[in-house]
């Protein structure tokens, strides 16, 4: 699958999984498509617990009331920044691009390989889920898990979200500027 068919067919899954387990080298590759993404200053901050241990799967999976997926997760992906990152370029720091830069390319590659998964990311914020799932995985005081990605393969098809259309949301040269046909003004202004 190229990478257009791979964005065009992503979408949050929160369906049943089928019971079958997620090869580890599947997650591997998965994973690997995450260390791939940029990073602020390439200071790669994020690090990731795979989680594909059925005990300890099953323990997070609990966790969820209401989402089928991480009910029924395969297994999961928890990606972990720092509790007090450090600035980097000019007082800045950029865990949170770089976390959601890898988790970007990871659920691409999730879609690639005819798997499912979600964001998982507010959810962690409520009633201590990530310290509870930082705990379950051993993580050191310093680090937090910030967003999780169930993994398996979906047992139904799931609706996509409608996206707003290309005219709504960009603009060419001028912001409110819809097409690339409307010239601009001498001074390169645009039409006001
Ligand atoms: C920053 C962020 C946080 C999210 N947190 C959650 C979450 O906690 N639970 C959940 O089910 N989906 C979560 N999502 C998934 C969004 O709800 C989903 O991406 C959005 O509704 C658009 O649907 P799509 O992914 O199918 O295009 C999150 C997505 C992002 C980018």
């Amino acid at each position: 699958m190229d990478v257009f068919a791979a964005i065009a067919k992503r979408h949050s899954y929160r369906g049943p999984y089928k019971p079958q387990p997620v090869p580890r080298e599947d997650l591997r590759r998965i994973v690997q498509a995450g260390l791939q993404a940029p990073s602020g200053r390439n200071m790669q901050t994020t690090s990731f617990v795979i989680v594909d241990d059925p005990p300890l799967v099953r323990r997070i999976a609990a966790l969820h009331a209401t989402n089928t997926a991480v009910q029924q997760a395969q297994a999961f992906i928890a990606c972990c920044v720092d509790r007090q990152p450090q600035p980097v370029y000019e007082g800045h720091h950029f865990q949170v691009e770089d976390c959601a830069a890898a988790v970007e390319n990871m659920l691409l590659a999730i879609t690639a390989l005819g798997y499912a998964s979600v964001w998982i990311d507010g959810w962690l914020r409520l009633e201590n889920h990530a310290e509870t799932i930082g705990n379950l995985l051993g993580l050191p005081p310093a680090k937090a898990v910030r967003i999780l990605l169930p993994v398996g393969a979906p047992a139904e098809t799931w609706p996509q979200k409608d996206k707003k259309p290309f005219e709504a949301r960009t603009f060419f040269n001028r912001y409110g500027r819809h097409t690339a046909s409307e010239p601009l003004s001498p001074r390169g202004e645009g039409q006001g």
